[in-house]
């Protein structure tokens, strides 16, 4: 049987045989052979941005897989920093490759003192620390002229390295700033995650140690949120990316685009909606205000998983070890029950809608004492590392600039009207 569709015209009767590659029609030779006849897909559902070999999501059987790895297998033995360097390099690096990677990322945690004096302090003082962590991103690249050098791999990975070290202490930067607190310089005698943690928290003390177990967590988090395919906001890093704009304006889009309480706000939205609920007994009437249409069941649904997300799994059970230490988070209890009256309701059943990623990190994130505006920024720490390895790809591909096409449903040509006889 042959690997394509036959496509008629009926205007005409002509029929074209379009080849299929990969379960998808390749669009370079649709255009050769129906050129003029565009796909209207606004939400890119059916559209396949890229060729990518970064990461594998299988939505109806729940599978996500970093470079052929399992996430489940990454997030119990390996680390955000070796994960990153999985994600930008291809492969697990050797003891001898992860040591200087972690010794790159460790010695470039500091900021220049302008960004944090000129640009993090000149915000409002109620300023969104994620409005704020997309405009000090997109700032450092005034900081680092280099950095439009993109076709030289030493000058990209001089700034791989530094969004990736940065990020972390813009992010606690934010945080401090937006409750007064002062701005505590990075400490390289600490792993990723302790060092973050060190530069939130730390008060008067010479050296701050986190909880060992819940610096682990959080790593096992940012292991999670690592990359994810072609959600928005790599589509935004993909698409600024091939116009060949530098890394840290690209990274400052795809941050932009995490913020929206559909994507990356949605852990925020979670709490919001639980505080709503406030008690077990509002489950139910909150169900049915979420079937008529009135509200959506925050950190449920997803354009991809049609089955449980499997970090979803994976943070119900962090969530558990991190209660341990800090006290259960109130507000389980009424997400457990909501997962339990969704998931036998008919309305999810048949829409196949299940808790994703952001349903449980919340909590988790809250009972660790972070502030509900810092969920998102904790989303866009590690994400950087997929965006990067995305922008790396895309270039290697030497990927055309995006540029889609658009169905024009506007006025025909009309004649300027002069104001004196408009109506
Ligand atoms: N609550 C209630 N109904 C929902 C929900 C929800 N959370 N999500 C989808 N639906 C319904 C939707 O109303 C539609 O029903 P119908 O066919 O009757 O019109 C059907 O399910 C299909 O939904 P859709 O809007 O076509 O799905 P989508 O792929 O465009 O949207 C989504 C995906 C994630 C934006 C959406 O599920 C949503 O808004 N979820 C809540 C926000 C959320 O949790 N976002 C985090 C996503 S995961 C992390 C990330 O990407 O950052």
């Amino acid at each position: 049987m042959p690997d394509s569709i036959t496509i008629t015209d009926n205007r005409s009767g002509d029929s074209v045989e379009i080849p299929i590659a990969d379960g998808g029609v390749n669009a370079a030779e649709w255009r050769k052979l129906l050129p003029n006849i565009w796909f209207y897909d606004p939400a890119f559902s059916t559209t396949a941005l890229c060729a990518s070999s970064i990461t594998e999501i299988d939505g109806d059987a729940g599978i996500l897989r970093y470079r052929g790895y399992p996430i489940e297998q990454l997030a119990e033995k390996s680390s955000y920093v070796e994960v990153a360097y999985l994600l930008i390099h291809g492969e697990l690096p050797s003891q001898e490759q992860l040591e200087v990677w972690t010794h790159d990322i460790t010695y470039h945690t500091f900021i220049h003192e302008n960004v944090r004096k000129r640009f993090l302090e000149g915000f409002h003082y109620d300023a969104h620390p994620m409005g704020m962590l997309v405009s000090a991103v997109a700032a450092l690249s005034t900081f680092y002229l280099d950095a439009k050098d993109i076709h030289d791999p030493a000058v990209r990975y001089r700034q791989i390295v530094r969004l990736i070290a940065k990020m972390p202490t813009l992010a606690a930067a934010c945080h401090r700033f937006s409750v007064g607190m002062p701005f505590v310089y990075p400490d390289n005698s600490l792993n990723f995650s302790s060092n973050f943690l060190s530069m939130l928290w730390k008060v008067a003390e010479p050296r701050y140690d986190a909880n060992p177990a819940l610096a682990r967590a959080l790593d096992v988090l940012f292991i999670l949120h690592a990359d994810h395919e072609q959600n928005c906001g790599t589509t935004a890093m993909r698409t600024v990316g091939s116009a060949h704009a530098d890394p840290y304006s690209c990274v400052a889009a795809a941050t932009s685009a995490l913020y929206g309480p559909r994507h990356g706000g949605a852990n925020e939205g979670v709490i919001h909606m639980l505080g709503e609920i406030g008690s077990l007994d509002e489950v139910d009437r909150y169900v049915e205000r979420v079937k008529k249409g009135e509200v959506r069941l925050q950190g449920f649904g997803h354009r991809v998983y049609r089955n449980y997300d499997p970090r979803a799994k994976i943070i119900k059970q962090a969530a558990d070890e991190v209660f341990a230490i800090t006290g259960r988070n109130p507000k389980l209890d009424i997400a457990l029950k909501l997962e339990e009256v969704a998931l036998s309701d008919d309305y999810f059943i048949e829409r196949k809608l299940y808790p994703n990623v952001d349903f449980y990190s919340g909590l988790i994130y809250q009972s660790m004492g972070f502030p509900i505006e810092m969920f998102t920024v904790l989303f866009a720490i590690p994400r950087t590392a997929g965006w990067l390895a995305h922008w790396v790809e895309l270039l290697e591909q030497d990927q055309r600039i995006v540029r889609p096409r658009q169905l024009y449903v506007g006025h025909e040509k009309r004649e300027y009207v002069p104001i004196e006889q408009r109506k």
